[in-house]
């Protein structure tokens, strides 16, 4: 949510900060700015619009070796030029990039302006660059340290003065922030990805840090000014992994590539001699793992769904009472903290700042809070007593596709280890890894079926509404299915449980309203079944996922695509793909920016 860089070295800085800038837009997308320390003075470059857009007003031949960038999801005030960062004052003395809110900007706002500062944008960060303007007496890293002193909120921010030229100060609370060390230059910004083309070597600031940066180094203090030691640590990948490789869209190369990210959580994690699964991340020992009695899930988003379908497999296989919660609400319900409860957050990014919140505040009532996240040093992932990490490789399409089926398989790995410490058997054990093993195999085969949902999404392309169903493990593929559709289509879908439909959503049933049931032949075929019998006794329309062989549900749906056949808890894995690809035809045929949907952001990382 917001993408911010700095560069300071000897090359030229705007085309290094556009390149970061791109490669952080995911982060947010809404308008894009750069501003250089160039001989003349500060030089400011914003647009309205995509990185691209402020590509093209950048002139090639810009001078300045040191400068600051930001991609912009807006919080406050409109999607404009004004609003768009870097702010600076009038006299362009000072240039600031800000992620994150800051809670008290109006009454700061008002004292401001009665010291008679101008404000340019409807922003809550342009409140730090009047502040800056006030308390400035030739020492940014000092004046940013007095101003955050009075601000209250979450920032990951980085500034310029025009009188301290190749300089860059930076500060986090909240709001990631990354330190890129190059040969003989230096990078800030809030994402590796945006620098990992030019350096490997990072360090993560913590919430309540100032850096100060220039092209030799870089130190790290607090806002008391002691000095802080930091550590460096080296990031593995090449960014290639960030490209589209021949796909038209991200969206459509993650969904693909879920055959090798599935294949990748489970890699070097299953034991056939002991019919389990080793998750040495966890940080617990066998002891600790047996006498946990509860189990809490907390997340936002896909991730929550995650979380529901990870509670009915460690309650059905390890026989351990969970629940999914969103973290959202849990931080502010002041949660109970019973002794053998064991919490685990999911968020693929590790940004995820309701996710986060709500980590501290258990870990502050002395909690274990375990983290399941994809991004390797993220805050969350660092903050997390253990964890375990999905390893789906980078996701950039703004909807989650492969975290969400590698975060499933990681739970199921989970709840397989948790059940053969407890009343699971070798054998079944040893049945469960055989069917785990054969899921990237079948997510293959209905890849290879998905101009089959192509056909499918032009034959819906007329329906304003979509209900999904499913039940059981598949409800919240349900909820997923509907929030894949309604993210990148903007056609409105809800999800509920099939046995929920009769208790009210079944009015909203007419030949106009589609209904998209996951209809495995599980434990509760029958049931749903009838369901889909309710529908169409009210001229309701329904695809059907079925599984392969089931030829009944040709007879009673409208349309059916089949999913291979496997054990119960595995169908969520399999019926993901095309419930994702459903929605990404729909999408695509309709004409909507699938990588990048209107209002939306990756990592969110305001509340
Ligand atoms: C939906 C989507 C969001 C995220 C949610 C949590 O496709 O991507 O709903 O799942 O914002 O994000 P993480 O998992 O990064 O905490």
């Amino acid at each position: 949510m917001c993408g911010i860089i700095g560069y300071c070295g000897p090359r030229r800085a705007a085309p290094l900060l556009i390149e970061g800038l791109r490669r952080m837009e995911y982060r947010g997308y809404d308008s894009a700015g750069i501003c250089l320390g160039a001989p003349g003075g500060l030089a400011l470059i914003k647009t309205a619009g995509k990185v691209k857009a402020l590509a093209e007003k950048v002139p090639a031949d810009l001078e300045g070796n040191c400068g600051i960038g930001h991609t912009r999801w807006a919080t406050h005030g409109l999607v404009n030029e004004q609003n768009a960062h870097p702010h600076t004052d009038i006299q362009k003395r000072f240039a600031l990039v800000h992620n994150g809110i800051i809670e008290n900007y109006l009454s700061l706002k008002q004292e401001l302006q009665a010291e008679g500062f101008v404000f340019q944008s409807e922003t809550d960060s342009e409140v730090l660059v009047a502040l800056l303007t006030g308390l400035y007496r030739g020492d940014l890293e000092k004046a940013v340290k007095e101003a955050l002193g009075r601000v209250e909120g979450t920032y990951g921010l980085a500034c310029l003065c025009i009188d301290e030229p190749g300089l860059i100060v930076g500060a986090r609370n909240g709001s990631p922030l990354v330190v890129g060390i190059g040969d003989g230059e230096m990078f800030l910004a809030s994402d590796y990805n945006a620098m990992i083309a030019h350096t490997r070597q990072v360090v993560y600031c913590e919430d309540g840090e100032v850096i100060t940066l220039t092209a030799s180094g870089f130190r790290t203090t607090d806002l008391a000014n002691r000095r802080i030691e930091k550590s460096i640590d080296h990031i593995d990948g090449t960014g290639a992994e960030a490209e589209k490789a021949g796909f038209p869209t991200f969206m459509e190369k993650e969904i693909c590539e879920q055959p090798e990210s599935v294949d990748r959580a489970m890699r070097g994690r299953l034991s056939r001699e002991t019919g389990s699964a080793v998750l040495g991340g966890l940080n617990m020992s066998a002891r600790e793992l047996r006498s946990v009695g509860r189990i809490r899930i907390l997340s936002a988003g896909t991730s929550y769904y995650a979380a529901l379908a990870a509670c009915y497999m460690i309650e059905s296989l390890a026989r351990i009472p969970s629940t999914a919660e969103l973290a959202s609400e849990v931080r502010y319900a002041n949660p109970l903290v019973e002794p053998d409860t064991l919490f685990f957050v999911i968020s693929q990014s590790g940004e995820t700042a309701d996710t986060l919140f709500a980590l501290r505040e258990l870990k502050r009532k002395g909690a274990r809070v375990l983290g399941v996240c994809n991004v390797v040093g993220s805050t969350i992932a660092r903050e997390a007593d253990g964890g375990i990490y999905i390893h789906a490789g980078p996701e950039i399409a703004v909807a989650s596709t492969k975290a969400f089926t590698s975060t499933l398989t990681a739970f199921l790995l989970f709840a397989l280890s948790m059940a053969r410490s407890r009343d699971l058997s070798l054998k079944a054990g040893l049945a469960l890894i055989d069917e785990l093993s054969a899921v990237p195999g079948k997510i293959q085969s209905l890849l290879d079926r998905r101009q089959d949902l192509d056909l499918l999404a032009q034959k819906y392309l007329w329906a304003g509404n979509f209900l999904y169903l499913g039940r059981g493990i598949n409800y919240p593929l349900a909820l997923e299915g509907a929030l894949k559709l309604k993210e990148i289509s903007y056609i409105h879908a809800e999800g509920t449980s099939s046995a929920e439909m009769k208790h009210g959503p079944i009015a909203l049933i007419n030949e106009s309203f589609p209904t998209v049931m996951i209809l495995p032949q599980d434990s509760l075929r029958g049931k749903n079944i009838s369901n889909l019998k309710e529908i169409k006794a009210r001229q309701g329309k329904v695809i059907a996922l079925a599984t392969a062989g089931d030829e009944e549900i040709s007879s009673l749906a409208d349309d059916v695509f089949f999913i291979p056949p496997a054990e119960e808890l595995l169908n969520p894995l399999l019926a993901a793909v095309p419930l994702q690809l459903f929605a990404y035809y729909l999408a695509r045929r309709l004409g909507r920016n699938v990588d990048q949907p209107r209002n939306l952001a990756k990592s969110v990382t305001v509340e």
